[in-house]
């Protein structure tokens, strides 16, 4: 599944303005993943975000939706971003991948993760975001959006919570996905992943508070 050019490059916009930029990501072929999904889910929020979220690929709901983490996870990511003090109109969330990429069970849509030569196919469209928002922080949810961006040997479990070194942004940290608080086994786990997940984002608010 992985032949043509693989690369997200030749569908940006001359003008590189985050409107443009959505518009131009609707009709993204840069990989094979436009095929299946109902359409683009581009990053929202202000051009002034002090803060970049960055996850992996939108879900059901958002693919169905067109916007970032308005399903369940999303809920999740609100919460945390409440814990911890960010508005999240001062937050820009974004993936690294623009499609929803999904195998079938019968009628339901099931997650697959992202492979490396789609997340790079779709790096160019997060690279101008970037570029466009300057955010002072980014933060990265998950071990597929910090991979992506810190390295293959950069482990969350690891690191997560920590402000790291980077040329990204002034504030650069990874934690886990949101939704994985949604995975856990039983209500008292689910509870302490909240709290840590909120922990992580409390120390990115920080920073950026000074
Ligand atoms: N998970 C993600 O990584 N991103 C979304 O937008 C929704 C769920
Ligand atoms: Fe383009 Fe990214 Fe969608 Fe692939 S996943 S078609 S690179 S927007």
């Amino acid at each position: 599944m992985d032949e043509g050019p693989n690369d997200a490059t030749p569908f940006l916009p001359e003008r590189k303005s985050l409107k443009a930029l959505r518009e131009a990501a609707r009709v993204c072929r840069g990989c094979h993943l436009w095929r299946n999904a109902t359409q683009t889910v581009f990053g929202e929020g202000q051009k002034k975000a002090r803060v970049m979220l960055v996850g992996e690929q939108p879900g059901d709901r958002e693919d169905r939706e067109g916007r970032p983490f308005v399903g369940p996870a999303g809920r999740e990511l609100d919460r945390g971003l409440e814990a911890a003090g960010i508005d999240r109109m001062d937050a820009y969330v974004t993936n690294v991948v623009k499609h929803f990429k999904f195998e079938e069970r019968g009628r339901r849509r099931i997650h697959a993760t992202p492979k490396r030569f789609e997340i790079d196919a779709c790096k160019p469209w997060l690279e101008e975001e970037l570029r466009q928002v300057e955010p002072q922080a980014v933060i990265l949810l998950g071990a597929t959006a910090a991979k992506a961006i810190l390295g293959s040997s950069f482990r969350v479990t690891k690191q997560r919570g920590e402000l790291l070194e980077s040329d990204l942004a002034p504030i650069v940290s990874a934690t886990i996905h949101p939704s994985a608080i949604l995975r856990a086994p039983d209500g008292a786990t689910r509870q302490s992943e909240r709290t840590s997940f909120a922990a992580d984002l409390s120390n990115v608010a920080r920073a950026l508070n000074g």
